[in-house]
């Protein structure tokens, strides 16, 4: 780098500093409901921001707030969080089926299925309704961030913000910035990611980031391992779980994280890195052809109607 390319990116780094306060995020606006939307309203309004909740549906939204309010009373039985706390928290979560809600949020991000055309429909959308310096990020697990932020009317306002599940309880956030997001975008999306008491990292915008990239395929290798009788359902998570000291097993990790959304992040791995080693095992795809999509469903690698999950092969 010569000494003006330098002291031009001094320069903009400068400048980006003093404009971040342009940024300064009130209000945070949700897309979709699921478990990664409630567990980021969660986070959200415990951190003391005003949380709007979009959906479609009117049953998710009210399961969500639910599902919120029981997290946060268990995080009081705890004394993790005070009974005011949660009490104010859950008074900052509003809920909406009409998308006009984002009007005047300050951030926008979006948790809908991890599936491009669903994405990139919200965000064409959603880009009319918010104001024209509304931060849009992505909760996407795996799908390219440049390609979604051109998609959009702002792509150097626009870029990933990934949470773990649970939200609540994952102490990372990836960030991610496309081709084109602004350095004061990304410092202002950091700061929020702070502000909800996570840590970041940064991650370059290649096919499932850093966390899926390493974490899903293992997944799909203990599905693999399932599928050629190498192991049994219990076998192969006590294993991993006693023997590689993971919190879950592979297969108990895939129906928790939902397999449809594993299907589709190696799905995502396969067609971006044209690499054969990224090709979904069959039985994953079998499994989501079936509906066992995992816990969510019910039914996935193990079974969820009785007191304890029954391995379902
Ligand atoms: N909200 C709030 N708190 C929650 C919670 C939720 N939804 N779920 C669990 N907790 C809390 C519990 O209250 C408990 O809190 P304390 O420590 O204060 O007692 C704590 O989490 C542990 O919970 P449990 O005792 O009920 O259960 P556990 O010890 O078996 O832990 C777990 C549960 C934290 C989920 C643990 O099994 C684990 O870490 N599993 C792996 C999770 C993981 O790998 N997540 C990443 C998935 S990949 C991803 O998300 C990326 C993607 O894009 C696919």
């Amino acid at each position: 780098m010569n000494d003006d390319s330098g002291r031009a990116t001094q320069a903009r780094k400068v400048e980006s500093r003093v404009s971040k306060s342009d940024y300064e995020i009130k209000t945070i606006g949700i897309i979709g409901a699921g478990q990664m939307g409630s567990g980021i309203a969660h986070v959200s309004a415990l951190a003391g921001y005003d949380v709007k909740v979009f959906d479609i549906n009117d049953d998710q939204l009210k399961k969500a707030v639910a599902g919120i309010d029981g997290n946060m009373a268990r995080q009081v039985k705890k004394e993790r969080i005070t009974a005011e706390a949660k009490d104010a928290a859950i008074q900052r979560i509003e809920t909406s089926t009409a998308l006009d809600c984002m009007a005047d949020v300050d951030l926008v991000i979006e948790a809908a299925t991890e599936k491009e055309e669903v994405k990139r429909k919200i965000f064409n959308d959603v880009c009319p309704i918010v104001r024209d310096d509304t931060i849009l990020c992505s909760n996407t697990s795996s799908i390219s961030i440049t390609r979604l932020g051109a998609g959009t009317d702002r792509p150097e306002r626009f870029m990933g913000l990934h949470f773990m599940n649970p939200v609540p309880v994952m102490k990372l956030v990836e960030l991610i910035r496309g081709i084109a997001t602004a350095e004061d975008t990304f410092a202002a999306v950091r700061t929020v990611a702070e502000k909800l008491g996570k840590q970041t990292v940064s991650s370059e915008d290649f096919p499932a980031f850093i966390v899926n990239r390493i974490l899903i395929p293992m997944i799909n290798e203990g599905i693999y391992t399932l599928y050629e009788g190498v192991g049994s359902v219990s076998a192969i998570d006590t294993a991993m779980k006693l023997g590689a000291n993971h919190p879950m097993g592979p297969l108990e990790l895939a129906d928790f994280i939902g397999l449809d959304t594993c299907l589709s992040i190696m799905g995502v791995l396969y067609e971006g890195l044209a690499d054969s080693k990224y090709r979904p095992c069959p039985l994953l795809v079998k499994y989501v052809e079936a509906g066992w999509l995992g816990r969510k469903a019910g039914k996935g690698f193990y079974d969820y109607s009785g007191e304890e999950p029954v391995p379902t092969r």
